[in-house]
């Protein structure tokens, strides 16, 4: 089994308690990510959550749009049971377990989003990805996508993570603090906003933003071309 996948059999069903202690601005950064999408609350759209975990976006985009039908692509078979359970009451979800890494797309979406996962991938295979989410949006589609990140350089980035340790240790103990370290290093590849920027602005997406920022995470998302453009 592999290191992401083991780690989080064992974060398990602890996620849904865990998210609000060790990303404090969860609901904040969730908000920035749904408040990003083109549509208006009864309009029909596709999207699909690339590591869905317990489905909590998704459920909250569903809230907001009744109408979406939204495809949970998760790799863990727990986290993807416990978001069947969370999501039963809605229509139009539909749950696959797969890896995002190797996911054959065979249909395209208007929205593609993702939190807290891509991450875990080496950067090379994020890249690689993104040529993938690219080819599989609809025209005028978007990708958002919150993320924990780098800064710029080594003082950047050590002034992102003492304020997101300043933030969090007020909400766990020493001990949780020493694991939660523990598994940033053994399960966690992010790379810097600017990389992610330059990866897909390289790739061709189009009207790139960082709309949110704080302390290790940011939301930033592309388009692919309008109408009347041609790839
Ligand atoms: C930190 S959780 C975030 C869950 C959810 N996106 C949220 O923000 O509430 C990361 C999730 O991504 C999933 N994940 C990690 N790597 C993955 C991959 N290669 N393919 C599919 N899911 C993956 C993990 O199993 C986990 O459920």
């Amino acid at each position: 089994m592999s290191k992401i996948k083991q780690g989080m059999v064992n974060l398990g069903k602890k996620w849904d308690e865990k998210f609000c202690k060790f990303v404090p601005f969860y609901d904040e950064m969730v908000n920035s990510l749904i408040s990003a999408i083109p549509f208006k609350p009864n309009d029909v759209f596709s999207a699909i959550d690339l590591g869905a975990g317990t489905g909590e976006i998704t459920k909250r985009i569903k809230n907001l749009f009744p109408y979406a039908k939204i495809t949970c692509l998760e790799l863990v078979e727990d986290m993807l049971e416990m978001a069947r359970v969370k999501l039963a009451g809605y229509n139009d979800i539909t749950f696959e377990l797969g890896d995002f890494k190797n996911y054959q797309f065979t249909k395209k979406y208007d929205v593609i989003f993702s939190s807290l996962a891509i991450h875990h991938l080496e950067p090379t295979d994020q890249k690689a990805l993104y040529c993938n989410l690219y080819k599989a949006l609809n025209n005028n589609g978007i990708f958002i996508h919150a993320e924990s990140v780098l800064g710029a350089n080594d003082f950047l980035n050590a002034v992102s993570y003492q304020t997101y340790y300043d933030l969090i240790t007020k909400n766990i103990s020493a001990e949780e603090l020493v694991t939660l370290q523990a598994a940033i290093k053994t399960h966690d590849n992010p790379v810097k906003l600017i990389d992610h920027i330059t990866w897909m602005q390289e790739i061709g997406f189009k009207d790139i933003d960082i709309i949110w920022r704080k302390a290790t995470c940011a939301v930033f998302c592309g388009t692919i071309c309008k109408d009347g453009e041609t790839l």
